[in-house]
């Protein structure tokens, strides 16, 4: 059984939808942790009854404070594998060092095209045939860490941006929780 944490500042839909699909394995989502405390993924966490933690990293110094203490949560918590989901900051190596190959991210484009925060807008305003969703592990850089997995689909032309967005939430829901079992499985298995 493998312990995870989901990272998440935002609406937590990613969140969610990985609890619901690791409670039908052996595997558990144990905490979220956010850098937001309006997040609606602490409402989810709570209706889900997982424990979340807030931190604070607006300056470098709460930044640095913060990741050490999360870090000694994670220890806490016994966590194997963190996700990240909509998390809107970018973890030092203090944390990436200390989960190597154990940090995924899910981005809402077809990386190494549009990286950063506006992932869907970028890519529904490039008019490119082909959109879609990349799943990588986390480096120290932004958003470009080596790629897992990559799913498409192919735009009418006629979708709005609201449209295009929630196909690629649905792409996300359906693709991350399973890739996510996948790499728990391996994990695993070698150890
Ligand atoms: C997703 O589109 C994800 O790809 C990106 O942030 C968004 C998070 O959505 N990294 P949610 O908070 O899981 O609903």
């Amino acid at each position: 059984m493998a312990k995870v944490a989901v990272f998440a500042s935002g609406n937590g839909s990613n969140f969610e939808a990985i609890v619901k699909a690791l409670e039908e394995t052996p595997h558990r989502v144990v905490c979220l942790i956010s850098d937001n405390e309006k997040a609606y993924a602490l409402e989810r966490a709570r209706r889900l009854r997982i424990p979340y933690h807030v931190f604070p990293f607006h300056t470098p110094p709460e930044r640095k404070d913060s990741e050490e203490r999360i870090l000694s949560l994670l220890r806490s918590y016994g966590i194997d594998f963190i996700a990240l989901a909509g998390f809107m900051r970018l973890l030092s190596p203090l944390l990436i060092d200390a989960y190597p190959n154990r940090i995924v991210n899910i981005h809402p484009s077809l990386l190494p095209k549009y990286p950063g925060t506006h992932g869907i807008r970028d890519s529904y305003l490039s008019g490119d045939e082909e959109l879609g969703i990349t799943i990588h592990y986390v480096d120290y850089g932004l958003d470009t860490g080596p790629i897992i997995t990559q799913r498409s689909f192919r735009r009418s032309g006629t979708e709005t941006m609201e449209e295009i967005e929630d196909k690629i939430h649905a792409l996300e829901h359906e693709v991350y929780p399973k890739v996510l079992i996948e790499l728990l499985e391996a994990m695993d298995k070698n150890q």
